[in-house]
């Protein structure tokens, strides 16, 4: 991994919604809109950026209410991570982690130290979850895709991966 010794993570601010807006769009091209960052906007302390150089390189959108998909609310009190993009240019260099761990730390305040999030089981976003401590709560299938609702907390020792 290479090392990124000053990327910082703070909260989302409505001065990064260009910004965000476009990291979005870059990598998730089937949103084609800003909804999740206006999202963002509405509920500006549940979303979060990491900035290298004071330049946001990536953007977490979580929840930690009912607003989630009903597979997550089940697992409630939890922090439920929407959303996890970091800038192409800036992947490998440990932001990723840095985010989740910044999830965690909410989630150690407000949910127990629980945090669920949904990822298609063909990204290879598995991998840096599995790393960082998610294991397979249960599957499905979203839009023809299969997905992994996958779970961290003190009590999840399980691997992600199925037979
Ligand atoms: C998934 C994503 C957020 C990872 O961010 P990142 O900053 O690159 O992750 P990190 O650098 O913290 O990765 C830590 C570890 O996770 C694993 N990992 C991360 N991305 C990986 C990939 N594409 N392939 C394989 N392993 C990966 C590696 O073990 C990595 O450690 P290493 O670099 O020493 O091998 C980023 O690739 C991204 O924005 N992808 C597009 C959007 C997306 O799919 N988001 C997830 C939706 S659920």
């Amino acid at each position: 991994m290479a090392h990124v010794p000053c990327a910082v993570v703070r909260g989302w601010r409505i001065a990064d919604l260009d910004a965000t807006g476009l990291l979005c769009s870059d990598s998730f091209p089937q949103y084609h809109s800003t909804a999740p960052v206006l999202r963002a906007w509405r509920n500006s302390r549940k979303a979060y950026v990491a900035t290298v150089a004071d330049k946001v390189v990536a953007f977490m959108l979580v929840e930690d209410d009912e607003s989630m998909p009903d597979d997550a609310a089940a697992l409630l009190p939890c922090v439920y991570v929407w959303l996890l993009v970091v800038a192409p240019k800036f992947r490998r260099c440990g932001i990723g982690t840095l985010l989740l761990n910044e999830a965690k730390t909410r989630a150690e305040v407000t949910a127990g130290g629980r945090v669920v999030l949904q990822v298609d089981q063909d990204n290879p976003a598995v991998s840096l979850y599995e790393k960082t401590g998610f294991r397979q709560y249960s599957e499905g299938v979203c839009d023809g895709k299969p997905f992994y609702l996958l779970v961290c907390s003190p009590n999840t020792k399980a691997p992600i991966s199925v037979a």
